[in-house]
């Protein structure tokens, strides 16, 4: 069983982790799915049907693909990642584009600096396995979420096909601490994306956790054959 100290001890590590990333993230991200994340955060965007006069959370929002995306839609839209570079990098594109309708804000998705039931929207692209506990994390997220409000996660999955799930972790455990050694000269921290994945419970797991906290309706949309997932929830 995870303990406090557990959950801490892991959220350093992963600030840690994404510290020594954050200047070469984006670039790793396209070349390791051919440019296909942006396709899957569209995908993200495009479900999440965010709106003028809505608020809405991208948590753990790193370099901020989903959350530019969102805030193109018109709602009020804020930003929170743990770490600080992350959050740099994700200032730095909102400066470039002189945008300004994104507000960024550091913040441990497990002590959420927000309201109960304050938001009609939530999204978390490649965060939720992250979590030093998951089961907090969405206990924060039902929390500040309104009834009736929506949680989108995007992140790996793991393939119902045993084939394709056998390639796909090989393409995890190999091919991508490669580009992670060529890019950032760091191989541990995209060979850690295999080691989270296997404790994460993809699909049908975190679609149970949906349900025990009494979400109205949890939909599954698998990508590439179950390699990435989306879950569309109502609370
Ligand atoms: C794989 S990145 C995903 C970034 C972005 N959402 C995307 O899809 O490109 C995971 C992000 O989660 C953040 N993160 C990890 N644990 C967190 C926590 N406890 N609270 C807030 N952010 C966290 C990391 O700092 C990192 O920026």
């Amino acid at each position: 069983m995870e303990t406090a100290s557990d959950s801490t001890r892991h959220t350093h590590k992963v600030d840690q982790l994404f510290g020594a990333i954050a200047a070469r993230y984006d670039l790793v991200n396209d070349i390791q799915s051919l440019g296909l994340h942006r396709v899957w955060k569209r995908r993200v965007v495009v479900l999440a049907n965010f709106n003028e006069g809505e608020t809405g959370l991208d948590l753990c929002c790193g370099t901020g693909d989903i959350a530019i995306g969102l805030a193109k839609r018109g709602g009020a839209l804020v930003g929170m990642d743990l770490n600080r570079p992350m959050l740099l990098q994700a200032a730095a594109r909102l400066a470039k584009r002189g945008d300004q309708c994104v507000r960024l804000a550091q913040a441990d998705a497990l002590n959420l600096p927000l309201g109960n039931h304050s938001l009609d929207l939530v999204t978390i692209g490649y965060g939720l396995r992250n979590l030093g506990s998951m089961e907090d994390g969405l206990r924060e997220i039902t929390r500040v979420l309104k009834p009736g409000g929506r949680l989108l996660i995007l992140d790996f999955g793991k393939p119902a096909n045993r084939l394709l799930r056998s390639a796909y972790y090989l393409y995890l455990a190999w091919i991508l601490p490669v580009f992670g050694w060529l890019c950032c000269g760091n191989a541990s921290a995209y060979a850690y994306i295999l080691d989270s994945l296997k404790k994460y419970p993809a699909q049908k797991g975190v679609a149970a956790k949906l349900d025990l906290l009494g979400y109205k309706s949890v939909q599954i949309i698998d990508i590439m054959g179950g390699t990435m997932s989306i879950h569309v929830a109502i609370k």
